[in-house]
């Protein structure tokens, strides 16, 4: 711990604390659990191993600090939220290094996190004073009729351990806009810049009880999340993670109906049709493909390429791959990290495994890198894949590209849509009818058209079928953490 403090600016930064009601402190139990960096296995830090007494301490809070936060002026807490957003961006640097020694991806991408996390905290500022209702046009003489947006009340924030920063920030600030509190749990493998994050929310003025979080390890993270789910307090669920998982929590909190939002799995086609610029189409897959190492639900999974290309774009692509440089984040230079863990790599090595023993062929990657480290694979190109192989029906979430060849638009989508999934899905042509046609055709809540590159805080992020509901970011993203309340007016005649 003191080694992770010192490599900060500003080693206060770290507690290894759960915050609740505005002061830091541990699990009622006193148990920790250890906080690995996944680039080298060793421990960086322990964190309070929260059990319900816990998770129900923090819904104490966020319900006594409702009531207060709620009836402040929009531009009262938008104020709040820039000064949150500032501190974000003066303490940039050292949360960067926070996200890539907990997380593993390189230092250049965990700077980009931070600026993408931020700028969620900035836009929620500027849209909390613009939660409009309606007024419904006279339809009786004497009655009144509105349509007012109130904050939902205690939300439940569950976030996964891919963006430990914006993931959080992308859920707390809309909820904050919009008037409501918030309990938290990051994910076990990187609970340490969420806290930061609250260490600086905090210090921007959030008062007490606003924002709690509490830290769980795989075994007690479902017995205390499941504290929130059964209490009626709790007035929404918004969660990033599996669909196994997003399906668990909608059951278990079917009990008091809450709302809920869920960014589920993925498992997103790329399709590269042969009126396409193969170089951009390559460019945007890199880009896309290889954000976080693979380990981004809107990463492409299958890249399905037409017949008449698909020799000259595996090439291109895998000439392209074998030039990536894998290293830890302490490499100015790294391109790829390490895996998140070892289930991460087991998942990996179990999909290549299987895509080469039924026919795949290797052109690039393929293998472990052991040499590097313990969680690191080799980014990989596998031509020849079939729907037979298991990367073609979930999600393989790492460095590999596996290419299989289409021969009609109508094969394309087939393919594409075959799936229970539809998060994200892109496609390169230069044919316009065909962009239109196919953006259509296409089931995902996200379509990137001759584009690899879709975040971004101003656009609605969400999937449909079962990689989930609701929206995040946009204007959208606060309907998710408002309820409407239909006021009716009468005597007024
Ligand atoms: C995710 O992987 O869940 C989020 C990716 C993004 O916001 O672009």
């Amino acid at each position: 711990m003191k080694d992770l403090q010192s490599s900060l600016d500003r080693p206060a930064l770290l507690s290894p604390l759960n915050f609740i009601d505005g002061e830091w402190q541990s699990a009622l139990s006193g148990e920790t659990f250890a906080v690995h960096n996944p680039a080298t296995g060793e421990v960086i830090a322990n964190v309070p191993d929260s059990q319900p007494v816990d998770a129900r301490a923090a819904t104490d809070a966020a319900s006594r600090a409702f009531p207060g936060w709620r009836e402040k002026l929009p531009k009262e807490r938008a104020a709040i939220l820039r000064k949150w957003y500032d501190a974000i961006v003066a303490n940039g640097e050292d949360l960067a290094r926070l996200i890539s020694l907990e997380q593993g991806k390189p230092l250049a991408e965990g700077r980009g996190e931070v600026a993408y996390g931020a700028s969620y905290v900035a836009w929620f500022a500027e849209e909390a004073s613009r939660i409009y209702g309606d007024i419904i046009p006279q339809q009786q003489r004497g009655k009144r009729m509105t349509a007012l947006k109130e904050p939902v009340g205690v939300v439940a924030a569950i976030t996964p351990w891919n963006f430990p920063l914006a993931m959080i920030a992308r859920k707390i600030a809309p909820a904050l806009a919009a008037g409501c509190t918030v309990v938290a749990k990051p994910a076990e493998d990187t609970p340490l810049t969420a806290l930061a994050l609250l260490k600086l929310a905090q210090e921007a003025g959030v008062p007490a009880g606003v924002i709690n979080i509490v830290t769980a390890s795989r075994e007690h993270a479902a017995p205390a999340v499941g504290d929130w789910l059964a209490d009626e307090r709790v007035r929404k669920i918004s969660f990033t993670g599996s669909t196994a998982v997003g399906k668990y929590l909608a059951r278990e909190s079917a009990g008091t109906l809450k709302k809920l939002s869920m960014e589920l799995g993925g498992n997103a086609p790329f399709i590269v049709f042969d009126d396409a610029d193969i170089e951009a189409a390559v460019a945007g897959l890199m880009a896309s493909k290889f954000r976080n190492g693979g380990q981004t639900c809107v990463c492409p999974n299958r890249v399905y390429v037409q017949s008449a290309i698909y020799d000259r774009f595996a090439d291109v692509l895998s000439t392209r791959v074998a030039a990536l440089k894998v290293a830890p984040a302490t490499d100015e230079a790294a391109q790829i990290g390490p895996m998140i863990n070892a289930r991460a790599i087991d998942k990996i090595v179990r999909h290549v495994e299987d895509a080469l023993a039924q026919g795949a062929r290797a052109l690039t990657g393929g293998k472990r890198l052991t040499d590097v480290g313990p969680n690191y694979f080799a980014p990989t190109v596998l031509a020849d894949a079939t729907a037979d192989m298991l990367l073609f029906r979930e999600e393989t979430f790492g460095p590999v590209v596996p290419l299989f060849r289409f021969d009609t638009e109508a094969d394309a989508l087939k393919a594409a849509n075959e799936t229970p999934f539809g998060l994200a899905a892109y496609f390169y042509s230069q044919d316009v009818r065909r962009i239109d046609r196919v953006s259509r055709l296409l089931e995902a809540g996200i379509v990137g058209v001759n584009e690899g590159a879709i975040s971004s805080e101003a656009a609605p992020f969400g999937g449909v079928k079962e990689s989930g509901y609701g929206r995040e970011g946009s204007r959208y993203g606060l309907d998710d953490y408002t309820t409407l309340k239909y006021v009716c007016q009468g005597g007024l005649a």
